[in-house]
């Protein structure tokens, strides 16, 4: 299958979302002289187009579509071409309600706004893959086409009645038999069996708690079904041009999507990325969305959407201040990014995303915000002879697995103040705090290349994937897992002792007598930090090493972190800098170094195969040891033992 490279052709691809169609002609022009001028080689064209592609069932207008691929053809810019079939028509919903997504309390979400298809509408297909097929036709041999973009952030979810038909196939065809199913869904309490297929509905809105397991599998199914409408398009446009790759974009740690699963189907995984700029650790969550991409991709990646100022969905939505938007885009190219882009190239002047950012402000050319596009472009042109390698040469992966955060997230769990998407931030916080270099992984996956695999919480596992963990630590490896961790099997249904036997055996727990979760502002202290969140009254096995044991309360004397040879457990959340400092002491044991010895705090450095990127997220000038000489490939200046970073400042140095 045709890969990144295929687009690259050796640059970094710079651009955006361009959404011609909202402006007159003319503008068109300009846009293309301002896109030469930024060094702009990459535009997503036709994420919104339907209405203007189709604006009567049947119909085709493709003239400005064509004008338009010229234009951009003669100037040089390739072409992502999107299907647009991510927001509908207001005629499709009119001559087809079915084709309306129903929330869980059966109220329809209407065309007005945008993502209004249920993924399950047999006529939503028809009349996407018939769009789709016409313009894949169309285009197929245009010069200026380059790769597929479908749809765009898949994210829906239905409860309706074509949903609930298709909810049905999808069980039938996971169990076979209403047996295995009220087996696996635990329909016996509350009188919930089920004696006929058609009893079974989406858990749509009841009076209590609903059934976990009925809900895991709509969680599944939907990630699913969103799928087999990404794979109907991707097949499509596979079918008139094989030599392109295709891709759609990624929503960062979103819930509604097994992004492992997906990314087996695209030739390129590509994020959009929108990290608060007044978050303290806006980059921190830029490097877990990027770590994470790229492992999802096994190598290059595009960063899909950025903002190159401020977003316009946040309750105080704030600009980027100078530089900053500089700095989050090479971060993004040292973990293995080919493609820095953006939402979108021109910012509109009517629409609900008006206040939203473009590469162009609305102070147009002379505005701050594209003349440090500009400068970007210029950056990296210059740097993309030189990023050909992608290999993080993390040592420590960091595993996650939605089916199991689809498990755990249910409703009637000990404390909704555990949540996945804030665990994995923690842990990668800390690790990316002692400047620890990581990948993601799935559970499936082979782990044997890492020295240290770090499960922040995994609590529903298959006996297949238990089985890894305990050789991967037999192996050699070095294991170290947060609470609530093998808990559950893959039907979420409890493990026997309220964790895996084999788990238990492997940290050293004899008894997992309760679970103790913390309220907000309350701790566990232990003799060497305080613990958060959650606490265990645990019984060691006899050989288990208390690293640290809890002090005072109804857990005194307890272990608070359980150690087995390499693996460890942590039955509490330490607070954040003691949380570093153990992990940093796990990987040092494990043979895991920092990227640079002795970085000042809010400087991170990142390799990239040979290079070294080093980003200093502050805005005082700081000072970094690199011993040795090498030459800053933004600058051509050659540095010696040590450099010198100013507010937001870059260097990537090659030896
Ligand atoms: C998403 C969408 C874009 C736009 C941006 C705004 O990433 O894909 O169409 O709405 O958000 O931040």
């Amino acid at each position: 299958m045709p890969g990144i490279d295929a687009v690259t052709r050796g640059r970094v691809l710079f651009g955006g979302d361009y959404n011609p169609e909202q402006w007159p002609e003319e503008v068109w022009q300009e846009d293309v002289r301002l896109m030469r001028e930024a060094g702009v080689n990459s535009v997503t064209v036709g994420v919104f187009s339907w209405a203007r592609l189709e604006p009567r069932p049947g119909e085709r207008e493709f003239g400005w579509l064509d004008r338009l691929m010229d234009l951009l053809h003669a100037a040089g810019i390739g072409v992502v071409l999107a299907t647009p079939t991510s927001s509908p028509p207001p005629w499709l919903g009119r001559l087809h309600p079915e084709t309306l997504p129903r929330d869980e309390d059966g109220r329809v979400e209407w065309w007005g706004g945008r993502q209004h298809f249920s993924h399950s509408s047999a006529a939503y297909r028809r009349y996407a893959a018939s769009i789709t097929e016409d313009l894949a036709a169309r285009y197929a041999g245009h010069p200026a086409l380059t790769m597929w973009h479908i749809n765009n952030e898949y994210c829906t979810y239905d409860w309706g009645d074509e949903a609930a038909a298709r909810f049905r196939d999808w069980l039938r065809a996971r169990y076979g038999s209403l047996d295995a199913l009220n087996s696996a869904w635990g329909t016996a309490f509350w009188s919930q069996g089920y004696g006929e297929w058609e009893e079974i509905l989406p858990p749509r809105h009841a009076h209590y708690m609903k059934n976990p397991g009925q809900v895991l599998d709509f969680k599944r199914f939907t990630s699913d079904m969103l799928l087999e409408c990404y794979t109907a398009e991707r097949d499509i446009v596979r079918r008139h041009t094989p030599h392109l790759p295709v891709t759609t974009n990624f929503m960062p740690l979103w819930a509604g999507q097994d992004a492992w699963r997906w990314a087996e189907e695209e030739d390129i995984v590509s994020v959009d990325l929108y990290p608060d700029p007044r978050d303290p650790f806006g980059a921190q969550h830029g490097a877990l969305v990027q770590d994470m991409t790229r492992s999802q991709a096994r190598g290059p990646w595009m960063l899909m959407e950025q903002a190159a100022g401020p977003v316009n969905w946040r309750g105080v939505n704030h600009p980027k201040p100078r530089g900053l938007n500089r700095l989050w885009s090479l971060q993004a190219v040292a973990r293995g990014a080919d493609a820095v882009c953006y939402f979108q190239w021109r910012q509109s002047r009517q629409g609900a995303e008006k206040f939203h950012s473009g590469m162009v402000g609305h102070a147009g050319e002379a505005g701050r915000t594209f003349q440090e596009v500009k400068q970007l472009g210029a950056e990296l042109a210059t740097l993309a002879p030189h990023v050909t390698d992608r290999h993080s040469g993390a040592d420590i992966a960091i595993l996650h697995d939605w089916h199991s955060w689809w498990a755990g997230a249910h409703e009637g769990r000990l404390s909704t103040r555990v949540d996945l998407a804030d665990t994995l931030t923690t842990w990668h916080r800390a690790l990316w705090r002692a400047h620890l270099a990581t990948d993601f992984a799935h559970p499936d996956h082979d782990l044997s290349a890492y020295r240290l695999v770090v499960v922040p919480q995994l609590y529903a596992l298959t006996d297949a994937a238990i089985d890894r963990l305990v050789a991967y630590v037999r192996g050699g490896g070095t294991l170290v897992s947060g609470f609530l961790t093998g808990v559950a099997d893959q039907d979420d249904r409890i493990r026997a002792g309220g964790m895996d036997a084999r788990l238990r055996d492997l940290f050293g727990i004899r008894t997992l007598h309760e679970w103790w979760p913390l309220d907000e502002g309350e701790t566990a202290p232990t003799d060497t930090f305080d613990g958060t969140l959650w606490s265990e009254e645990i019984d060691p096995l006899p050989g288990a090493v208390a690293e640290a044991v809890y002090r005072g309360g109804e857990l005194d004397g307890l272990p608070a972190v359980l150690r087995t040879g390499r693996a460890w457990y942590l039955s509490t959340l330490p607070e954040p800098d003691a949380l570093r400092a153990l992990l940093a002491d796990i990987a040092e044991r494990a043979g895991a170094e920092p990227v640079l010895a002795g970085l000042p705090d809010g400087v991170e450095a990142v390799r990239r195969g040979d290079l070294l990127f080093l980003l200093h997220h502050g805005q005082d000038p700081v000072t970094v040891d690199v011993p040795g000489s090498h030459r800053d490939l933004l600058t051509g200046d050659v540095l010696t033992d040590r450099v010198t970073l100013g507010r937001y400042g870059v260097v990537v140095l090659a030896s």
